[in-house]
């Protein structure tokens, strides 16, 4: 079988611990990975322990109950707390998610919580999500119109068209799907992975949006598109419940239709 080892400075080292007060009745132990830029140390897991009795309930509570009374140094990415803004995602006992969403109650025993995968790291659970967005601005996701005047009023949809767009626009682009894609790791610097693809699939079939022939010009490539090999790794790991999977086949449909087949 063939063996495959780490180079040296990326092997992850165990971290520090930092042990709960005594007389703490409902324990739980998270175990955090942490790397920094600036101290040119090797990647290594910290092990907080937590009484889950005076901490609110997610994940995301825990990390900030963390960061406020034990260890200011933890970095991670938060916003809104609910759900809609998508910066907390991470990999939570092993599983992207958004750490907002997750129940620290889900995870039988410790809770290992890692950066999402494969994408290089800023600092501890903070993704550089520099090509991510690279990415979302090369499919232009905005509305595309032929036309040279916009109209005086906004442009409307009958409800059947705007039905259309339902469990696409939902999309709050955390990336956990993109992440979890087998194909993005290997291919993500041309692949554009299933959290850009649904996004393209959402203007393309926007009924106001005038482009869709030079959109599908656009993916017609053996990397942009193509590389999705139905493996539904996104699907399966979406936090907020969407399909991309369906969205990159509806994709490669039209592409068929298009050509006459
Ligand atoms: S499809 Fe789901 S997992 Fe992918 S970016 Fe959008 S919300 Fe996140
Ligand atoms: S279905 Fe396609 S996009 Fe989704 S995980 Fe599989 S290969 Fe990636
Ligand atoms: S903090 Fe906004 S999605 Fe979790």
């Amino acid at each position: 079988m063939a063996q495959f080892t780490l180079p040296k400075n990326s092997k992850v080292r165990k971290g520090r611990h930092f042990p709960v007060k005594p007389g703490a009745k409902q324990v739980q132990r998270f175990k955090i990975y942490r790397w920094s830029p600036d101290d040119g140390q090797n990647p290594r897991t910290d092990t907080y322990e937590l009484d889950m009795g005076a901490c609110g309930p997610m994940v995301l509570d825990a990390l900030i109950k963390i960061k406020n009374e034990i260890d200011p140094t933890l970095t991670f990415r938060r916003s809104c707390r609910e759900g809609i803004c998508g910066s907390c995602a991470m990999n939570i006992d092993g599983t992207n998610t958004l750490a907002c969403l997750k129940a620290c109650d889900d995870v039988k025993g410790d809770v290992a919580i890692y950066p999402l995968p494969h994408m290089p790291v800023v600092k501890d659970l903070v993704p550089d999500m520099t090509h991510f967005y690279a990415q979302y601005a090369s499919i232009k996701p905005w509305i595309r119109t032929q036309s040279t005047a916009a109209p005086d009023t906004e442009r409307r949809q009958s409800e059947e068209d705007r039905a259309k767009l339902d469990g696409l626009y939902e999309c709050i682009l955390c990336a956990c799907c993109s992440t979890a894609c087998p194909s993005y790791w290997w291919n993500g610097d041309r692949y554009l992975g299933p959290a850009i693809l649904l996004q393209a699939y959402r203007w393309i079939v926007d009924s106001r949006d005038e482009d869709t022939g030079e959109r599908l010009d656009n993916l017609e490539d053996p990397f942009r598109l193509y590389r999705c090999h139905t493996i539904m790794n996104c699907t399966r790991t979406c936090p907020k419940g969407l399909n991309p999977a369906k969205a990159i086949a509806e994709i490669k449909k039209l592409m068929l239709e298009r050509r006459g087949v």
